[in-house]
């Protein structure tokens, strides 16, 4: 199977799932949005209002404020994987519990081994705590470190960021270090630099002639 046709069983398999309480009150599940030849992973909380409603990562607020952090950090969506630590919304939003996040922990362990991204950045203290224990967001943020066989960098959640504002330059800062780190995890995980083309290089319509009159 390629990695594509895994994230779409996955995504199959979650739209089933009925292994944590979540699937009862859940209107999409969120599988996560993403090519799977992506080389850097976001991984968020849950879905939201707005995701639970559409089946997709990121769609409402926070999402929007997503779209600039990625502006940030010369990224687009089509280029990185989205996803989140329980695919189904935690009802009113709250925080998702110990059992539900071991209980979907399966699919995102999967999505991640068939994407084998370079980097994973983790949105918020749930997904972090999935790679990084007993440290403060708040200490760590933006730092890459190694975890196994690639490399975390763990940011504060948009969401927070957009309730608490003097965080907002903290974040912002953060995205905007990702291509230099990008580049630094390839050099040490073997893996060729692509210099990323700002602007496709649009000929002449018609060439001109090379003329000696
Ligand atoms: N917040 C998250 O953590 N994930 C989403 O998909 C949307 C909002
Ligand atoms: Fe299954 Fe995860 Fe949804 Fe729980 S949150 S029902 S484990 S897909």
């Amino acid at each position: 199977m390629t990695a594509e046709e895994t994230l779409a069983k996955l995504a199959q398999e979650v739209s089933a799932c009925t292994n944590c309480a979540l699937h009862t009150s859940r209107k999409k599940s969120v599988p996560g949005d993403g090519p799977a030849t992506a080389e850097i992973m976001f991984i968020g909380e849950g879905p939201g209002f707005h995701e639970n409603e559409q089946g997709h990562p990121f769609v409402g607020a926070s999402g929007k404020f997503l779209d600039q952090l990625l502006a940030q950090a010369n990224l687009t969506r089509a280029e990185v994987f989205i996803a989140n630590v329980v695919k189904c919304r935690p009802p009113s939003n709250r925080d998702p519990l110990p059992d539900e996040l071991v209980a979907c922990d399966k699919y995102l362990e999967a999505q991640i081994q068939a994407i084998d991204p370079s980097i994973i950045v983790t949105l918020g203290r749930f997904s972090m705590g999935k790679f990084i224990s007993d440290v403060k967001i708040s200490a760590v943020h933006g730092q890459m470190r190694k975890v196994g066989e690639r490399y975390v960098i763990p940011m504060f959640h948009p969401a927070a960021a957009l309730h608490q504002p003097q965080l907002k330059p903290s974040i912002l800062g953060d995205f905007a270090k990702l291509p230099e780190q990008l580049n630094e995890a390839r050099v040490a995980l073997g893996k060729p630099i692509i210099e990323k083309k700002i602007r496709e290089e649009v000929p002449d319509e018609k060439p001109k002639q090379m003329s000696m009159f």
